[in-house]
């Protein structure tokens, strides 16, 4: 496909480049959607219904469980060539912040270092009453497990519909956006803020912003360029054709 000289060019000059990621780059990692993964024992569950605050007050042995259960489909998928795509572009400019919604953790896995987590991380767990991460705790029957602090509840380290985002990595990845030369927004449907919110923040800060995604989204006439492409095709293609810098 045909890319623009003038995304090349700006890519080459940019101090500081700006990625917001969502489900679709983990797409092609076979990492199932949201709604998409609830197959099987899960099928029942919206999972509104389940990520929230009140669910885990309601059933915490069952929001555990379902956890659990996601957590040990995303453990054997692999990064694919967009996240190692991405991990390429980090090294080709000087300032580089990956900005991700997903909590599957593949950006670090393929080798990303400036990661910012809007959503948390499938893999982490906190407690529930104090809200702070918890590594270890001892192995009983108990389900969930309880903080070996304070005895609460131990929950996954996600943030769950009507949850705020952590402010402190939010603020860095407004800052971020905010300030850049150029701002991808790559395989996200661009509907959940503040996060869909940062683009604008790019577009008015005078970042060039492209999008890529195989479908439109409400960003796609506000993008200085949508790509209709998937991110594994396109951003390796993108990313080989920063010659110099390569
Ligand atoms: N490459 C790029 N984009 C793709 C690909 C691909 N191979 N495959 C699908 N997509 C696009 C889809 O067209 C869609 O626009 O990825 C997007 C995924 O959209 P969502 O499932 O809505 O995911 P996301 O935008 O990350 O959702 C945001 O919503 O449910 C909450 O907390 C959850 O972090 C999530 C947030």
């Amino acid at each position: 496909m045909a890319i623009p000289e003038e995304l090349i060019s700006r890519l080459r000059s940019a101090r500081s480049v700006a990625v917001l990621t969502g489900a679709g780059i983990s797409a092609e990692s076979g990492v199932p959607t949201f709604r998409d993964a609830q197959t099987g024992l899960w099928a029942k569950y919206s999972p509104e219904e389940l990520a929230t605050p009140e669910a885990f007050r309601r059933n915490p042995k069952l929001v555990w469980e379902w956890y659990a259960w996601r957590r040990q489909r995303v453990g054997s998928v692999k990064p694919n060539a967009g996240h190692v795509a991405l991990v390429r572009l980090e090294e080709l400019v000087p300032e580089f912040t990956l900005i991700t919604q997903n909590v599957d953790g593949l950006h670090q896995k393929a080798g990303s270092r400036h990661v910012l987590e809007l959503h948390g991380n499938i893999r982490r767990s906190k407690c529930f009453d104090e809200d702070v991460v918890v590594e270890g705790w001892e192995d009983s029957k108990e389900v969930p497990p309880r903080c070996p602090r304070c005895g609460g509840l131990i929950r996954p380290d996600i943030v769950w519909f009507g949850e705020a985002l952590p402010e402190r990595i939010f603020a860095e990845a407004e800052q971020a956006s905010a300030k850049c030369d150029v701002f991808f927004s790559i395989g996200t449907s661009s509907l959940v803020y503040p996060a869909a919110g940062l683009a604008y923040s790019a577009l008015s800060g005078g970042a060039l912003v492209v999008e890529i995604n195989p479908g439109a989204t409400s960003l796609s006439t506000e993008a200085s360029y949508s790509f209709r492409e998937a991110a594994g095709k396109f951003l390796p293609e993108l990313v080989r054709k920063i010659p110099g810098k390569a």
